[in-house]
């Protein structure tokens, strides 16, 4: 399988959101990471074919999605960063109606709806109204629902907004193990959601794609640029000013400041082994991921 994105481009008035983009995607979980505004959401929305690209083609296996239409739809399974949901609908009524949607026929749907409700872990809110469930809840409703079909292709936008951390663990670990013999595009502002699961990582930096690699190679890349830097309190301004600081840890040993640094930022820095966090923070000084 293959999905191809060949020189996407969508422009909004006067605001270029993705800008000339090149992806060829196969099997396996790709980890989609950039600041906000960066144009994520526009591409998912592009491969969900919710929005037609300015310029440019994306394809699958060859063919065009938006000629393949219904059967693109049909293998494709999308979570929204921004899902409206039908508040008056109990959350098995819902995934029914978007199983009807999805062209599912009864028997199969019921079924589908069944497993999900345990997948998700959600089987005793199954009653409940969409528009009473708590935001990690509803969230894991959408999952469910971008898993109903079975799909080939699975673009999910920040899925693991809002799931609290044992909830976010178990559906990292679902998505490793069906990821196998599919696509699936995950955003998020998380790190730690695809550090262990991505077989290559894209970041997104102002609608271009900046970067595709393994997070190994990708970690590799900035390995003698991360530094652990002793410090008292009142060096912390200087050296926040001066270079990009990550964690700040405050033990019994004294203080240590996380520093991104091309050069040494001082005699006593030592160089120390890379994770996720320290590359979303070399790529995007203004926000560190959680
Ligand atoms: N429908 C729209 N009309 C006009 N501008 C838009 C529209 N959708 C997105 N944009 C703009 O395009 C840019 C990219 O937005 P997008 O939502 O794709 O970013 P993102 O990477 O998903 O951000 P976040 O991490 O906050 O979800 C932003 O500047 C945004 O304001
Ligand atoms: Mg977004």
């Amino acid at each position: 399988m293959k999905l191809k994105i060949e020189n996407v481009s969508k422009v909004f008035k006067d605001k270029r959101a993705v800008d000339g983009v090149n992806i060829e995607l196969t099997n396996g979980v790709y980890g989609f990471l950039g600041a906000n505004g960066s144009g994520k959401t526009t591409l998912m929305r592009m491969l969900a074919t919710v929005l037609r690209p300015t310029s440019g083609s994306i394809s699958f296996n060859g063919e065009d999605i938006w000629k393949m239409d219904d059967r693109y739809r049909n293998i494709l399974g999308y979570l929204p960063q921004h899902i409206g949901y039908y508040k008056h609908f109990s959350v098995e009524k819902f995934l029914s109606y978007i199983a009807s949607l999805k062209g599912l026929n009864k028997n199969k749907a019921n079924e589908r709806v069944e497993e999900l409700l345990q997948t998700v872990n959600i089987i005793d809110k199954r009653k409940v109204k969409m528009g009473k469930l708590s935001g990690g809840m509803k969230q894991r409703v959408g999952i469910a629902q971008a898993l109903l079909n079975n799909p080939k292709i699975l673009i999910v936008d920040e899925p693991t907004a809002g799931l609290d951390p044992k909830e976010r663990i178990r559906f990292r670990n679902l998505l490793g193990e069906i990821s196998k013999d599919r696509i699936v595009l995950l955003s998020t502002h998380i790190v730690s959601d695809i550090e262990f699961i991505a077989k290559e990582i894209l970041i997104m930096k102002d609608g271009k794609l900046i970067e595709k690699d393994t997070p190994q190679n990708l970690m590799e890349r900035i390995q003698k640029k991360v530094w652990s830097v002793q410090a008292e309190e009142t060096d912390i301004p200087y050296y926040q000013g001066s270079y990009k600081v990550g964690n700040i840890s405050r033990g019994t040993e004294g203080i240590q400041l996380r520093i991104i640094s091309e050069e040494k930022p001082s005699v006593r820095a030592v160089n120390v082994s890379v994770n996720l966090e320290d590359l979303y923070l070399y790529y995007f000084d203004e926000e560190v991921g959680a």
